[in-house]
């Protein structure tokens, strides 16, 4: 439990000296600032040393904590709220996407959730919500998450000079990705480019931000996506650039347009593969083709899978490099592969 007294401005340094002098200061905490109807007050955190009351005001337990530094884990900080084998069950990881928080917390602790998200946000004070996220489902991508606590599942993530503005429970944005992101922010100078799975914009608002092509098709398939995708070119200031198209790719991409096709999704891209192809110019272009794979498989099936579209649409292909993305689940890669096919 964390302790704090809360005192009337004007109390202040007379309390805070006192702390200092009785040695129960918590100098971990910051002194936070408090308005509620009674007025504004100081409260000064201190130890278990400080007793019942310092100058006449109470020990109370602090519900809303500032760290000075942010401490060591969340474990440490639930250190006495939950039992040892409850600790042990206890997140090491979560993701901050703008102000939200986002935790997987396992069913052993269904309990504990709302503390959990208590602590959490004690850890970051910037932050106003915590999500707890149970996994992203199907072909539209959605995952399924519900706010524990805060005022909202809206934000905008910023990130390498961009905008993603999205809601955290209805669209998906992988943290894991993100030098992918980069690396299409270097590509594209010039070109024509079809986005076959734009999303809220996670490949297309780099590449459109920072390389400038001259056009950037962008297809998105999900409604709730596609909202935040045209918000986000907005955002983004990029509206001479990209081109949102509501719609599946399949149908959706232009014929013999594009220079270079991005195709950052995973699951059953290869399907796309002929599509992606009919895509590019008549005498080629680079495909930028995703998929999850085997870890024993990563070097062969997604190059053999690229051979054999591109075979069967009487082209030629030069694969030119095939890179690790993430760790997608065990023993299963995200990968993508940057191929050249020709005439
Ligand atoms: C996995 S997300 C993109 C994730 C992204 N690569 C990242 O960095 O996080 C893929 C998107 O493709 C969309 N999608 C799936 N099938 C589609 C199709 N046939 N046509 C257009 N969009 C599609 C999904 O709705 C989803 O928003």
């Amino acid at each position: 439990m964390y302790r704090a007294i809360r005192i009337p401005p004007e109390k202040g340094e007379e309390i805070r000296e006192k702390a200092v002098a009785g040695k129960f200061l918590d100098t971990t905490r910051k002194i936070r600032k408090v308005q509620n109807e009674k007025g504004t007050f100081l409260e000064i955190p201190v130890t278990e040393a400080a007793g019942e009351t310092v100058g006449g005001f109470p020990v109370i337990e602090q519900e809303y904590l500032e760290f000075l530094k942010p401490p060591l884990s969340l474990k440490e900080c639930l250190k006495g709220s939950l039992s040892e084998t409850e600790l042990a069950h206890v997140p090491s990881g979560w993701h901050v996407l703008g102000d939200i928080i986002i935790i997987s917390i396992p069913y052993v602790l269904d309990e504990k959730k709302y503390l959990i998200a208590k602590t959490l946000l004690s850890i970051y004070p910037k932050c106003r919500s915590v999500v707890r996220d149970f996994g992203i489902e199907g072909q539209l991508r959605q995952p399924k998450r519900e706010l524990l606590l805060g005022s909202g599942t809206e934000t905008v993530h910023k990130e390498h000079g961009c905008f993603f503005k999205q809601d955290v429970t209805k669209v998906m944005y992988s943290k894991g990705n993100l030098e992918e992101r980069k690396r299409m922010s270097r590509l594209g100078r010039r070109e024509v480019v079809v986005d076959m799975f734009a999303g809220i914009g996670y490949f297309s608002i780099p590449m459109a931000v920072h390389a400038r092509p001259e056009k950037i098709i962008s297809i998105e398939i999900n409604p709730e996506s596609f909202a935040y995708l045209k918000e986000n070119i907005r955002l983004n200031h990029v509206e001479d650039i990209i081109t949102p198209v509501l719609g599946d790719s399949t149908q959706a991409a232009p014929e013999g347009e594009a220079d270079r096709v991005i195709m950052g999704y995973v699951g059953t891209t290869h399907h796309y593969l002929e599509a992606a192809i009919k895509t590019l110019k008549k005498n080629g272009g680079i495909l930028h083709y995703h998929e999850t794979v085997p870890e024993s498989l990563a070097k062969t099936r997604p190059e053999e899978r690229i051979k054999n579209a591109v075979e069967s649409l009487g082209k030629k292909v030069e694969v030119m490099e095939i890179r690790r993305i993430k760790k997608y689940s065990p023993g299963v890669l995200h990968v993508v592969v940057d191929a050249r096919i020709f005439a």
